[in-house]
């Protein structure tokens, strides 16, 4: 573990790289971070860690209590992604994505934000028609550390004839729902003002009853605030309908996993969106937090330099944001990003005609050098 101390620095943070081209992209999301060192803008006590199938190889478990209390010990983590074939034969209590799990779960990080915007220089680059997504801005807000991803029971049990029965169990209490859809109502506020709450309450009790609390919640503190309600198969067609016709949808742990992926392509690739993953504010106002692209490990074009980087550049820019109320720098880095995508440069990820296939690397320089001249 290698531990780099900023001078005067009250800004800890965790950066934990993982596995696949978690470090490719996470180089260049230092970079961004060194950046702000260098020009005396904030400086950030970084310290990087190991987690998924990097711990596994080095520890025998995805993520060491030391590393999950330096996690709490940190002001924000910035997290690469974790997986790889060379893991998915592990039992699942030592599988990468228990790394995690284990940090969302034991963080308590119960809001994941995932926002899907469209860089406009990108819009040609969605596989849907460009006036479909031009604009785009929506905010799907995921629950974390609840439901079928955690509920028990949960297993896989053999029957005495030796027939095997496989176990996952949706659970939601009231709090849990609550807090969440709290969220996503203040999130609202700031934005267009409405929420859609996304379930399949027309199959599944526990989705009736994010109805009747996201109802409740809604009426008793958010009277301003528009509520509907949406199957999630209705959803996930509507997206690729109609995005534009969404401002904050907040769903449940596995339809928000599902619909974010989907809401990724609208912007162009799963290479270009971030996530925040935030817990409850403590009595100082602060959240622990992690921010982590929405993609994951990418093994098919990982150590290849191809991989795009700015999902991960970008969820620095959220951890700016969220975590050091730095907006204006928040803003430098997604400018920043944007001036490298309107100069035609791109990962082949989302490489159109007339633009210029780079590497990882060369986005990363690229990105450095838009922040240089805007600072
Ligand atoms: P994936 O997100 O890793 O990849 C899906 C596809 O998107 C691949 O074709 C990949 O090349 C492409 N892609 C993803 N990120 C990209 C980027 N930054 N630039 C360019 N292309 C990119 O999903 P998968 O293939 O289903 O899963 C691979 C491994 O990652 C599995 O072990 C899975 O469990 C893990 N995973 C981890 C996370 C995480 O760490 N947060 C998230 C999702 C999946
Ligand atoms: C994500 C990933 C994770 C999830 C995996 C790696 C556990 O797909 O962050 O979207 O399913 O939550
Ligand atoms: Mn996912």
């Amino acid at each position: 573990m290698r531990v780099s101390q900023t001078r005067g620095s009250n800004r800890k943070v965790l950066v934990l790289a993982g596995d696949g081209i978690g470090p490719e992209i996470m180089r260049q999301a230092l970079r961004v971070i060194e950046f702000f060192d260098r020009r005396h803008i904030a400086s950030f006590a970084v310290t990087e860690g190991l987690v998924g199938g990097a711990a596994y190889d080095a520890a025998g478990v995805p993520l060491t209590d030391d590393t999950l209390a330096q996690a709490f010990a940190s002001d924000a983590v910035l997290f690469g992604a974790v997986g790889g074939a060379k893991w998915d034969g592990l039992p699942f209590d030592l599988r990468p994505e228990r790394g995690i799990l284990r940090l969302r779960k034991e963080m308590d990080l119960f809001a994941n934000l995932r926002p899907a915007g469209v860089f406009d220089a990108l819009a040609d680059a969605s596989s849907l028609k460009p006036e479909l997504v031009a604009g785009l801005d929506l905010m799907i807000v995921r629950e974390l550390t609840g439901g079928i991803y955690f509920g028990e029971p949960r297993g896989v049990e053999t029957h005495a004839d030796g027939s095997r029965r496989g176990v996952n169990t949706e659970v939601y209490t009231e709090a849990e729902i609550e807090r969440v859809v709290r969220v996503a109502f203040d999130l609202a506020r700031k934005r267009r003002g409405r929420v859609s709450e996304v379930d399949k309450a027309n199959v599944m009790e526990s989705g009736g009853l994010w109805r009747e609390v996201a109802q409740r919640v809604r009426d008793t503190d958010y009277r301003d605030v528009e509520l509907s309600f949406m199957y999630a198969d209705n959803c996930a067609m509507q997206l690729v309908r109609n995005p534009k016709q969404f401002d904050v949808i907040v769903t449940s742990n596995l339809f928000g996993d599902i619909l974010s992926d989907c809401a990724a392509m609208l912007t162009g690739s799963l290479g270009m969106l971030p996530s925040a993953s935030l817990g409850s504010p403590d009595a100082a106002g602060q959240r622990k937090a992690l921010y982590e692209p929405v993609h994951g490990s990418a093994p098919d074009i990982a150590g290849k330099d191809v991989a795009n980087p700015l999902a991960c550049i970008l969820s620095f820019a959220m951890m700016l944001r969220y975590s050091f109320d730095m907006a204006a720098e928040a803003d430098l880095v997604e400018d920043a990003v944007r001036h490298a995508l309107a100069a035609g440069v791109r990962t082949s990820d989302i490489v159109q005609p007339n633009t210029a296939r780079v590497s990882t690397r060369v986005m990363g320089d690229t990105v450095l050098r838009e922040l240089e001249k805007a600072a």
